[in-house]
């Protein structure tokens, strides 16, 4: 059997994982291998045919787990082209996928060995009643910044599903 692709992902209240299982399914659908692991169950990325990478913009930067999963597979990176999405915006403003994207491009630049595929952006979701400990607590501050991010969830099944299967059809011309 070819060797399967991975979708490795982080998230901090969930939303980015059920992306990144969408990627998967769709993936699956097109009968090729695909595993869905959190960046820290990744043990090695040998073997694998091609590498999605998935992360949420928290504060314009990516979880500390992203930058922990570069850091650690620096070496097999270097010599992968990975695709990249990203969760960011949540209300559907131009504007807003426009400021995520440069929000990521800057994270990305930090690294400037590693070279994407694609980075898309994908929209979110925000609401206080998925988040994660500690942003849990912080909603009872009249004056959190979280009360100005705009609660939703713009996440468009549709286009992540096509999104997914544009990289198997990829996969499966380049095997
Ligand atoms: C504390 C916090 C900070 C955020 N900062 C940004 C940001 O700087 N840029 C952006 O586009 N989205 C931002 N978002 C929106 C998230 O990226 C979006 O809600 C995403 O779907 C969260 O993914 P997760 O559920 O996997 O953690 C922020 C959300 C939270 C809760």
């Amino acid at each position: 059997m070819a060797s399967p692709l991975l979708v490795a992902y982080t998230t901090q209240s969930g939303s980015t994982a059920e992306v990144a299982q969408a990627v998967g399914s769709a993936i699956h659908e097109l009968g090729l291998a695909v595993n869905v692991l959190r960046m820290s169950a990744v043990k090695s990325l040998d073997g694998y045919q091609g590498l999605i990478v998935g992360a949420p913009l928290d504060a314009g930067r990516f979880p500390r787990e992203c930058h922990q999963f570069i850091a650690a597979h620096r070496a097999a990176l270097a010599g992968m082209r990975p695709w990249l999405f990203v969760l960011g915006p949540t209300r559907n403003e131009a504007a807003d996928f426009e400021g995520a994207h440069k929000q990521a491009e800057a994270e990305l630049n930090r690294y400037p060995w590693l070279r994407v595929a694609e980075l898309h952006i994908f929209g979110g979701r925000f609401d206080m009643d998925h988040l994660a400990f500690p942003f849990r607590l912080v909603r009872y501050l009249p004056a959190s910044l979280l009360r100005r991010i705009p609660t939703g969830d713009i996440r468009d099944w549709n286009a992540i599903r096509e999104w997914a299967q544009q990289i198997a059809r990829q996969v499966k011309t380049a095997a």
